[in-house]
């Protein structure tokens, strides 16, 4: 069994989660008044984020306030269970939150956010589709939603349903990013114009772009590629390296079979093959999850999706690919041949080209620090403007 699935079966609920702070509307309102900022962990789903969530939360920070984001997709209960009881424990005190994505396996959505309520953790943010369940079950628990949008539409929505704030995701953002993509730059200035809550920018953000999102009235900003490419985080090193020195010739648009969603990945062989008209029906996952299987489920399917949302299952496995597979063999194998490396067009911006060169979260934040200083007159004329 490998070590990520003997985890799954490690951790016991917990009686007594101590909660971690929640983060809500006023809370992010005293951080800006405090002169910070918030700099949050995307989540990453099938493991890619795994480790990182606590690291980001426990980074200090003259200008900004760490945020960490697990995401739930394909994780057991125990598993997720474990995951933020990790960055709990890392982060004593820190914002630590729960990705969903409502695209899921409905049963599966329902049990990682009624687990991750549960835990006590500081939000939920739903991407990749929409459920108005998960608002309730947020409401009714005491714990801050914030929505993903790539709209203005989307997010005056969502505040009127009641989040507590909101992540404008552009069309330079890692996996999926829907048919149509915004440029961050004008959808932040969208969404900052439709909602009240307070915006989180997320896409294609490098460190020299910080005080031209807080200008436009950003509350923060949401990094996912520039974390993988640390020294912290579980993803398998080839997962690292697959992202570093690269070119805008190596990213890849893909037709995703979650909904025929347009997706952003490093160029590879299972990519050109997707490209080439080429099929990949799902294979056993024992190698991962055991003989047992995901949820009880053992066959090469895991249904991880919700019902009639997979392309692949749709056409009887003849068509598309099978997207646990494919992004578990390279988050945990680093399979250079079947694995699927989703990334954030912010790739092409990684200082960085090999593994050993990879710097921790801290020393990622404390750029973040240097580069925000250089930017102040640019936020100073926003706030005479
Ligand atoms: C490998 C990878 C997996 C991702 N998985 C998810 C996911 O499961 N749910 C989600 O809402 N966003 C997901 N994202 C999007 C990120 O959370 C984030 O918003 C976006 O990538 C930010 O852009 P950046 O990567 O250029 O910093 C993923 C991104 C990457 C690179």
């Amino acid at each position: 069994m490998s070590m990520a699935a003997e985890n799954l079966t490690s951790s016991a609920p917990s009686t007594a989660p101590a909660p971690a702070p929640k983060l809500d509307r006023a809370a992010i309102a005293a951080i800006v008044a405090s002169g910070k900022r918030l700099l949050v962990q995307g989540g990453m789903g099938i493991h890619a984020s795994d480790g990182l969530a606590g690291k980001v939360a426990a980074a200090r920070s003259r200008r900004f306030v760490g945020v960490g984001t697990i995401s739930a997709v394909i994780k057991t209960p125990e598993h997720l269970r474990a995951e933020i009881q990790r960055a709990k424990a890392t982060a004593p005190g820190g914002f630590v939150g729960v990705n969903l994505m409502a695209a899921i396996n409905k049963a599966d959505f329902e049990l990682s956010a009624r687990t991750a309520l549960d835990e006590g953790v500081s939000f939920l943010v739903q991407g990749a589709g929409i459920s108005r369940d998960i608002i309730r079950w947020c409401r009714d628990a005491g714990t801050p939603f914030a929505g993903i949008v790539s709209s203005g539409r989307l997010a005056a929505m969502y505040e009127k349903w009641g989040a507590e704030w909101v992540v404008a995701e552009g069309a330079e953002a890692g996996g999926h990013i829907g048919d149509i993509g915004h440029p961050l730059p004008t959808l932040v200035e969208e969404v900052c114009a439709a909602t009240s809550l307070p915006v989180v920018a997320a896409g294609g953000v490098h460190a020299s772009d910080l005080g031209r999102y807080f200008a436009q009235g950003a509350a923060g900003v949401q990094l996912a590629t520039r974390f993988i490419a640390s020294s912290d985080g579980d993803a398998h090193p080839t997962f690292k390296q697959v992202h570093l020195g690269k070119k805008a010739e190596d990213v890849a648009i893909i037709t995703s079979c979650v909904k025929g969603m347009k997706a952003r990945a490093v160029r590879s062989p299972f990519t050109d093959g997707l490209a080439a008209g080429k099929s990949y029906p799902p294979r056993s996952k024992a190698w991962y999850f055991g003989p047992s299987g995901y949820m009880g489920r053992k066959k090469a399917c895991i249904e991880c999706l919700a019902e009639g949302l997979c392309k692949c299952r749709a056409s009887n496995f003849q068509e598309s690919f099978c997207i646990t597979d494919a992004l578990l063999r390279a988050v945990a194998q680093g399979d250079e041949v079947q694995g699927l490396y989703y990334t954030g067009q912010s790739l092409v911006r990684l200082p960085e080209t090999k593994v050993g060169e990879l710097r921790s979260v801290q020393a990622i934040v404390d750029d973040m620090d240097v580069a925000l200083d250089a930017q102040d007159g640019a936020l100073r004329e926003a706030a005479l403007g």
